[in-house]
């Protein structure tokens, strides 16, 4: 029987090594996590975050416009006071006047959004300073772009894809039963692949935004599961005896 590496032969820095790299690989989920958190709470106009967000975020919101969605997630914090959402959204429904937006809307904008949205500012946002400039936003939302989506996929499939090899090369120094074993290193892998297929599908079938959170929560709790176990088993689990003279001591008996 081939002998394959396990953590009992692997050197202390070794594990030290991989349990840094995991601690770290873990921190930066956690970050990540929080990041979605703020990009999409909210959009739906309920505090916290839902899979209407997410649905929000890639399919739009028939009755909601980009400037509309963005005030109720995460531009509202840059608000002096919250009531003057209330103030810009009330502005669009009733059909976006122009005597009106001089006379209430410009002045909030002004005093809120134009150092960032701006020509002069050059931050590449859409500038706030004009009605001409305001009015491409109170459209319908129609969710995320397919050009923003493939930018995001393809620093998503690089970064997490070596990710998920490292983090995977370590946690099969575990020992456990080699079909759990394969599931787990194999399915965070599909998930990735799923979720980032259902942002596409959720652009068309809003529905699918159901897939995009479940794909990503089975991702998150494999990585985890591996960084978790692999710790554990690195630094507290003591393998009793290996298999091979389990089953030759139990001859000798
Ligand atoms: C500190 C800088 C800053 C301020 C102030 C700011 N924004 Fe933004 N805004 C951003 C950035 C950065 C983005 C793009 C990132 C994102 O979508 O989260 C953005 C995105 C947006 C978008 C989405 C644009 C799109 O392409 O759909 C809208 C609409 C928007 N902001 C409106 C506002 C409004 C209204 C205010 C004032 C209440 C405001 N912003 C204040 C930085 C700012």
């Amino acid at each position: 029987m081939p002998h394959y590496r396990r953590f009992s032969d692997a050197s202390v820095s070794e594990k030290m090594l991989d349990s840094m790299f995991l601690i770290t690989i873990g921190l930066g989920y956690l970050f990540a996590l929080t990041h979605v958190f703020y990009s999409h709470a909210g959009r739906d106009g309920e505090a916290g975050l839902s899979v209407k967000d997410v649905e929000i975020a890639y399919f739009g919101e028939s009755h909601q416009t980009r400037l509309g969605a963005a005030l109720n997630g995460p531009m509202s914090g840059n608000l002096e006071k919250p009531e003057q959402k209330d103030v810009i959204l009330e502005w669009i429904d009733a059909g976006t006047d122009e005597a009106a937006f001089n006379e209430r809307i410009a002045p909030i904008l002004n005093n809120n959004c134009i150092m960032c949205h701006s020509v002069e500012a050059e931050m590449g946002l859409p500038p706030l300073t004009s009605y001409p400039d305001v009015m491409k936003l109170t459209h319908t939302d129609t969710g995320a772009s397919v050009q923003s989506l493939v930018r995001v996929s393809h620093i998503h499939l690089f970064g997490i894809a070596f990710i998920l090899f490292f983090v995977g090369r370590i946690f099969i120094l575990c020992e456990m039963n080699p079909m759990l074993k394969r599931v787990t290193v194999v399915i965070p892998f599909i998930a990735i692949l799923i979720d980032i297929t259902s942002w596409y599908i959720t652009k068309i079938i809003p529905g699918f935004s159901y897939v995009v959170v479940l794909a990503g929560g089975l991702m998150g709790i494999s990585l985890a599961m591996q960084i978790l176990v692999s710790m554990y088993q690195m630094w507290i689990y003591k393998p009793k005896t290996d298999a091979h003279t389990l089953s030759e001591d139990k001859m000798h008996q």
